[in-house]
């Protein structure tokens, strides 16, 4: 595939679980024998990379920013091990050094630097897909990877601040022709009606819900010390992962 699909994962508020969810979809997307990019393009709270066992990364976004190594030097390969993996998952940390992150709220970085970054990528790691992690709310890096993405996937819970928030998004990447949209609710209690919510944010945001996944003790009690769906490949969390991940592959061989 010469130009790699783009899917930007983004929420209106922390926490809702776009780490979690974008990093659990690219082990899924490189079992189904993807080359698959992540990016965390949340340069001042960065995080994902812990959930692909990378605590320290060797190398970052930081460093190709600073011109310590060119983007071909940048990204860690973290497919987990196994012959069931039939991609690959590269990963583009950001750095989570006290003094990088200062450093880049301080001095930030040009939109043309981070064009050239996702080129480079895409290039060098020869992607079919990216994922950007996105810093949660409306900051410029959201709306740059809003317009640079083929699909925003909007992550919400079923909590109000989040509903108002995410109409906000909505209209923003829809002001910004963000060429296809689509909603995932995250955080669920079981006890609701998932049924109702699904038509009532379909309805609402006049987007598809690809998904409801519910709010899980099992996850907590993980802390994000992996890939979930790959340690328990059964568990209902993975398995309502699994059925995202099935109506984004259309999407992304189209
Ligand atoms: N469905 C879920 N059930 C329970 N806990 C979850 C679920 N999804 C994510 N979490 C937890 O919520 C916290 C925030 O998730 P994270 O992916 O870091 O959110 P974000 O990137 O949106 O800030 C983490 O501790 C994560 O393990
Ligand atoms: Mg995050």
């Amino acid at each position: 595939m010469a130009t790699p699909y783009i899917i930007a994962t983004h929420s209106y508020r922390g926490g809702t679980g776009k780490s979690n969810v974008t990093a659990n979809i690219a082990a899924e997307l490189a079992l189904s024998g993807l080359r698959v990019g992540v990016v965390d393009t949340d340069l001042p709270s960065p995080g994902i990379h812990i959930l692909f066992g990378q605590d320290e990364p060797a190398v970052t976004i930081n460093g190709v920013i600073d011109q310590e190594y060119g983007i071909a030097k940048a990204f860690i390969d973290v497919t987990p091990a196994g012959p069931s993996f039939l991609g690959k998952i590269f990963l583009l940390a950001g750095s989570p050094k006290p003094a990088d992150i200062a450093k880049i709220v301080k001095e930030g970085y040009t939109m043309d630097q981070m064009i050239d970054i996702y080129r480079g990528f895409i290039k060098a790691a020869a992607l079919d897909v990216l994922l950007l992690d996105t810093h949660p709310g409306i900051n410029e890096t959201t709306l740059f990877s809003i317009t640079v993405s083929d699909l925003l996937l909007m992550i919400l819970r079923p909590d109000r601040q989040d509903y108002q928030g995410t109409a906000v998004t909505v209209d923003v990447a829809r002001k910004l022709g963000v060429p296809d949209l689509r909603l995932l609710m995250n955080k669920a209690l079981t006890s609701l009606d998932w049924q109702t919510i699904k038509s009532t944010i379909e309805a609402t945001y006049q987007a598809p819900c690809l998904g409801i996944l519910a709010q899980n003790d099992d996850i907590m009690r993980y802390g994000g010390s992996g890939l979930f769906s790959q340690q328990e490949p059964n568990h209902p969390f993975t398995v309502q992962l699994k059925a995202v991940v099935s109506q984004l592959l259309p999407l992304i061989s189209a």
